[in-house]
């Protein structure tokens, strides 16, 4: 069988050039990847991908809309594709290599007697809330002549009407500009916008309102064109060029598909590199509605602070690109050492793969006074601020800006204190649908949602050191940990955050989070000068963890675990809410329980991982770090590797799914697929934690 494959796949590579992927071919290769709203992709996974080639495919916004983006160049006269699907397709340069680091993705080709490398450039600043704020995106295209010769080069891009919205039946308008000359820093951009502005709302996730620029540098030889697909293209593949004009028929998206276009002729091009960069961004002033206790506000994008027009904020950051191309690198580096120290090559494969989606479901935003972070949930759902995707998110936030987390639950608390959420005593689920944060959803998980909220504000208070923080919800956590007295030893049937397993009463795994919560509260209450609450939370977490030992654990079995839910001694599951133990390092769970866990996941691993629990072969990949990041080094490593294969290997092909089969990496038979979720950011358990393997007491 595998001499079949390798047979196989040498005739295929006799016939097509192979690229070369770099750490791996993950399913879907991140393009432009910031925002909610700004995130596009290339599917490469075999279910609907391409095996991860720019040129002979449409670009796709995660939910699988194309998002229209094409690039050609003209070298002597021959035309090229190296982006998208035209039709007609000019010839398909040869693709030679793509890698990734945390923020770029960089494609090696060659067209004719030139090289030519894209690389875009989607930078992540997790403590410059100005940059951050901004969803914008850098794609540089470098070129140079391989045959020592001097070689005529024009390059072609347009981005087409798709990314205004997701109804395509919508009218589009559009506006060409320039801000200046080149020499001065100007730009040449396209506005183009769904005509029909409607804000807060979206069509098939994407965005129904605000303003999106394509934007280049105003130099010498630059042309630029609007008007429908075929029509432009034709007009550069001819003549290399474009004639300056815009098409003013503002019409429906998907009617005689109007796309805007520049063509940059670089002259003659020997063997110093040539570079140009465009960017694309989407501007809206407003980006949520949140429901404070004085009402509904718009909140601001973070970046107006600084910029009361969107021309001024695309001068600014078109002209950022080598500032923030360093800060990228800055932080490129810094992840690649510290996974690689951490985890191995295996583990920068991961993380370096996820930090732009796990930030691309965050808005940056601020109501004048202060400053807030909200999240959506992606593809699962579309709700905003849902608490238990904050959780499994948080290593990364941990890891790169423990404030942003005081950010994300800032919105939830002053819900919550305004007397908005009326359900129960325990914490809300979430806040609304996607910008909207103002209201809560219906969705219940009583332990789950308060062992979070109790878990996640004691992280942000030891990481930063700010116990005022504490002091000011004590009312909420108490509240809260009084709920998990009386439900977290003994469960009702309830469902945990895994709510696509279904509910089930007494589950072991959602018992212990409970617990680890009630003594996060005993620690709050220290860390406030609060001595009876101390003494009261820490002895219930000390008899609760030592009968839960006796009701969760299996221990005859061979080797002994902890079991699905309580009685059930031949079910197993991912005992995933001990990382907590160690993360705040409450020292609650005996050590034997780590050493008992990761002794067993090894007995029961599939081929890309350990299933979640026994009612399904599937898996989730964030759970599964968080296992590896308490476990013993070989567990660490058997967890790690196996996800680095499913990256390569799964023909699942959107942005990297959380939830897959673990026997064959495709996708979770009878569940919705799961996309571009923040959740990703848990592949950073490791890096969130001060030290790896089992705690030593
Ligand atoms: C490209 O086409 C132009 C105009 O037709 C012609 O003058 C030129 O010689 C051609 N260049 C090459 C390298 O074929
Ligand atoms: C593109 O990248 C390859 C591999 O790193 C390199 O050999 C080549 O010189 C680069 N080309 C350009 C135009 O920078
Ligand atoms: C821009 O360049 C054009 C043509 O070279 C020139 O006429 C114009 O004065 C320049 N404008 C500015 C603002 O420099
Ligand atoms: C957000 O609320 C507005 C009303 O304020 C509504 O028009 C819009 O459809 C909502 N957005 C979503 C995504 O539900
Ligand atoms: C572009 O200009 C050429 C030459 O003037 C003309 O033949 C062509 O029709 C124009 N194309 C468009 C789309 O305006
Ligand atoms: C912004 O939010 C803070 C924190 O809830 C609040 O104190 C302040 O009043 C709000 N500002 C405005 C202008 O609503
Ligand atoms: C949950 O576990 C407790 C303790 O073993 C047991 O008394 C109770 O019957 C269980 N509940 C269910 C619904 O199985
Ligand atoms: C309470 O805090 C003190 C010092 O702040 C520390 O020595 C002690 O271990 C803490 N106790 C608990 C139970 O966290
Ligand atoms: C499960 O195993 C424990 C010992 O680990 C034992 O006490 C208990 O009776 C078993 N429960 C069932 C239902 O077999
Ligand atoms: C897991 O997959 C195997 C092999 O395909 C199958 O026999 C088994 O029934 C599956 N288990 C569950 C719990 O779905
Ligand atoms: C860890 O794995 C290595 C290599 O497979 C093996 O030699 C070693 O015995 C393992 N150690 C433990 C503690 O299982
Ligand atoms: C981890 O280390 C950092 C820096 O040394 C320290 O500030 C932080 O409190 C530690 N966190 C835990 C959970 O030990």
């Amino acid at each position: 069988m595998v001499w079949l494959i390798s047979f196989v796949a040498l005739l295929v590579g006799s016939a097509v050039a192979q690229s070369s992927f770099s750490p791996a071919r993950p399913p879907s290769l991140p393009l432009a990847v910031r925002s909610p709203y700004l995130s596009t992709w290339q599917e490469a996974g075999s279910d609907g991908g391409n095996g991860g080639y720019l040129a002979g495919q449409w670009a796709t916004f995660w939910a699988g809309a194309i998002t229209g983006w094409t690039g050609m160049v003209r070298v002597d006269n021959t035309t090229y594709t190296w982006m998208g699907n035209p039709d007609p397709l000019p010839t398909v340069v040869t693709q030679n290599s793509f890698s990734y680091t945390s923020t770029r993705s960089i494609f090696a080709m060659t067209a004719g007697p030139v090289s030519l490398n894209i690389t875009f450039l989607s930078p992540v600043t997790p403590d410059d809330f100005l940059r951050q704020s901004m969803p914008i995106t850098y794609m540089s295209v470098q070129v140079h002549s391989t045959d020592g010769k001097q070689h005529s080069v024009q390059l072609y891009t347009d981005v087409s009407a798709e990314w205004t919205s997701g109804d395509r039946s919508q009218v589009a308008q559009w506006q060409y500009g320039v801000t200046g000359n080149a020499s001065a820093g100007g730009i040449a951009y396209h506005k183009f916008w769904r005509q029909l502005q409607r804000e807060f709302s979206e069509e098939n996730q994407q965005a129904s309102w605000g303003y999106w620029y394509y934007a280049t540098e105003n130099v010498q030889g630059l042309t630029f064109q609007s008007g429908e697909d075929v029509t432009v293209r034709g007009q550069f593949t001819s003549s290399g060029k474009l004639n300056n004009t815009e098409d003013t028929n503002y019409r429906a998206i998907n009617d005689a598909y109007p796309v805007y276009s520049f063509a940059v002729d670089l002259g003659s091009v020997g063997s110093s590199v040539v570079e140009s960069v465009f960017t694309l961004n989407l501007a809206q002033e407003n980006s949520i509605q949140f429901q404070n206790a004085n009402g509904i506000q718009s909140l601001a994008t973070y970046w107006t602070t600084s910029y009361s027009d969107e021309l001024s904020a695309l001068t600014f950051f078109y002209n950022d690109y080598s500032n923030v191309a360093s800060l990228s690198t800055a932080l490129d580096n810094r992840i690649d050492t510290d996974s690689v120290a951490k985890g191995g090559a295996d583990y920068l494969t991961l993380t370096s793969l996820v930090v732009r989606q796990a930030f691309n479901a965050l808005a940056f935003v601020t109501n004048g006074t202060s400053d807030f972070v909200f999240l959506k949930e992606i593809s699962s759902d579309g709700d905003i601020q849902t608490v238990d995707v904050i959780f499994p998110t948080i290593p990364i936030i941990l890891y790169l800006n423990p404030t942003l987390l005081k950010m994300m639950l800032d919105p939830l608390y002053i819900f919550q204190e305004a007397g908005y959420f009326t359900q129960g005593t325990y914490a809300a689920h979430d806040l609304g649908y996607f910008p909207n944060a103002t209201t809560a959803g219906t969705e219940v998980q009583q332990v789950e949602e308060s062992g979070n909220m109790l878990i996640m504000t004691l992280a942000y208070a030891q990481r930063t050191g700010d116990t005022s923080y504490l002091n000011q919800h004590y009312g909420l956590l108490t509240q809260w940990t009084n709920y998990l007295v009386n439900d977290s030893l003994i469960p009702s049937n309830q469902i945990s955050t895994d709510d696509f397993a279904g509910s089930l009463a007494n589950q072991t795994n959602l018992a212990l989070k409970g617990i680890i919560g009630i003594q996060a509260m005993a620690v709050i209450a220290n860390m406030t000068g609060h001595a009876s609450d101390r003494a009261n939370y820490s002895s219930i977490a000390a008899s609760y963890i030592s009968q839960w030992q006796t009701l969760g654990i299996a221990q005859d079995a061979s080797p002994p675990h902890t079991t699905l839910a309580y009685g059930m001694n031949d079910t197993h599951g991912l005992l995933y809410n001990l990382y907590a133990d160690a993360l705040l390092q409450t020292k609650l769970v005996p050590v034997e329980v780590y050493q008992m866990q990761s002794n067993f996941y090894p007995t029961v691993a599939d081929p890309y991982g350990v299933a979640l629990d026994t009612r399904h072969n599937w898996t989730k990949s964030d759970w599964e770090v968080f296992c590896a990041a308490i476990a013993a080094p070989n567990t660490t490593n058997l967890f790690i590797s196996d996800i680095a294969n499913f990256i390569n290997e799964t023909p699942t092909n959107g942005p990297v799914t959380d939830l897959y089969d673990a026997i064959n990496g495709d996708w979770a038979e009878g569940t919705g697929h799961f996309l571009d979720r923040p959740v990703v950011g848990g592949w950073f358990a490791l890096l969130a934690l001060n030290q790896t393997g089992i705690p030593s007491s």
